[in-house]
């Protein structure tokens, strides 16, 4: 049984007689809307919202195979209809967000790439930092940390189409072989955590996932992990990956977490905005079926010269996904 305060005075009883997580199954009115995608399910059946003008930055934590991917693809899938722009950054040479590539308007699939890829991010930043100036009568010269406003002010006929930055297994893009490398990675994070200090304003969001992310990943990492404040942990493999993701939310989601069977792929803990935690767990979606909506809605990508370079070559193909798939691939039409 769940209890909730309505209002003072009045309570909502919710009696849930089976465990809804075992076969996700969303419900009608899940509330979704512009920027909030009704992710997954909780465990007393009401529906996860990823809200991203509530929750700019979130941090998605997992062992290998324990549901992170199936996470952002959800997101994807439900941004996809709706007049933003989606960029992806995926180290793992594209596997986990080519498939997606009719409706992204940038994708990175290696360190290189991601190098050149996050300064225009951050320009892109600046210049709506100086559009928001520049409207609101601000000089010039004021630092863009002490501007109040943002781009929801703005007219809407100037105001800047919000960006969703994904970055599927943060730690590839943080890898290091040489001195070199190193250089690179900081100054990666550097614009990283530059992008979750300011995007907000800017409507740039950044939703990260990995399966660890501490101080390995180098100078600046904390830093960064202090910057995404939405937190979802599916099964990590030790207890010190679950801290990562939820020991600043409550001792107890870190137990949760470590509870988490691996029968159940996409069964997750997710802090809330209120400090508290619960369980979560997403509903299947196919690689087809989310690719197939990108697909669809690839005429709603919007126009951002910025990112023209970094737009990817979109497959003739469907993707496949392994081992088999029964579903026959037909020729996609422009
Ligand atoms: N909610 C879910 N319901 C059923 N199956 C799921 C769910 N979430 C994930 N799976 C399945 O579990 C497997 C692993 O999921 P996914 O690829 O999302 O994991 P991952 O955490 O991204 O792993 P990796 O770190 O290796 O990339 C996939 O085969 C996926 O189809
Ligand atoms: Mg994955």
């Amino acid at each position: 049984m769940y209890v909730t305060t309505v209002k003072p005075g009045v309570v909502e009883l919710r009696l849930v007689g089976f465990d809804v997580l075992r076969r996700v199954q969303m419900p009608r009115k899940a509330g979704g809307g512009f920027l909030k995608v009704p992710v997954a399910l909780r465990e007393d059946a009401t529906p996860f919202v990823r809200d991203y003008r509530t929750i700019p930055h979130q941090l998605t934590l997992g062992a290998t195979l324990s549901g992170k991917s199936m996470y952002l693809r959800h997101l994807i899938a439900g941004l996809a209809p709706q007049p933003v722009a989606l960029v992806g950054i995926d180290c793992k040479r594209g596997v986990e967000l080519a498939p997606f590539a009719a409706r992204l308007s940038a994708l990175a699939t290696d360190p290189e790439q991601a190098a050149e890829l996050l300064p225009v991010l951050v320009k892109e930043m600046e210049d709506r930092y100086d559009l928001i100036k520049a409207r609101q009568g601000i000089a010039p010269g004021i630092p863009d940390e002490e501007i109040t406003s943002d781009i929801w002010g703005l007219p809407e006929e100037e105001r800047p189409v919000p960006i969703v930055l994904f970055v599927d297994e943060v730690a590839e893009l943080f890898l290091v072989a040489t001195r070199k490398d190193e250089e690179r990675r900081d100054e990666m994070v550097t614009q990283l955590i530059r992008l979750a200090q300011l995007g907000r304003a800017a409507g740039i969001y950044l939703e990260v996932c990995g399966q660890r992310f501490g101080a390995e990943l180098g100078k600046g990492a904390t830093m960064l992990r202090a910057q995404l404040t939405g937190r979802v942990c599916h099964r990590v493999n030790d207890e010190a990956s679950a801290k990562m993701a939820l020991g600043d939310i409550a001792p107890e989601a870190v137990y949760a977490a470590c509870a988490i069977a691996p029968e159940r792929p996409g069964l997750a803990v997710a802090g809330d905005t209120s400090g508290g935690w619960s369980r979560i767990r997403t509903p299947y979606l196919s690689l087809g079926d989310a690719a197939e909506i990108c697909r669809e809605s690839a005429h709603l990508m919007p126009d951002l010269p910025a990112l023209k370079p970094f737009r990817p070559d979109v497959p003739l193909l469907p993707p496949v996904e392994a081992p088999v798939s029964l579903v026959k691939p037909r020729p996609v039409t422009d």
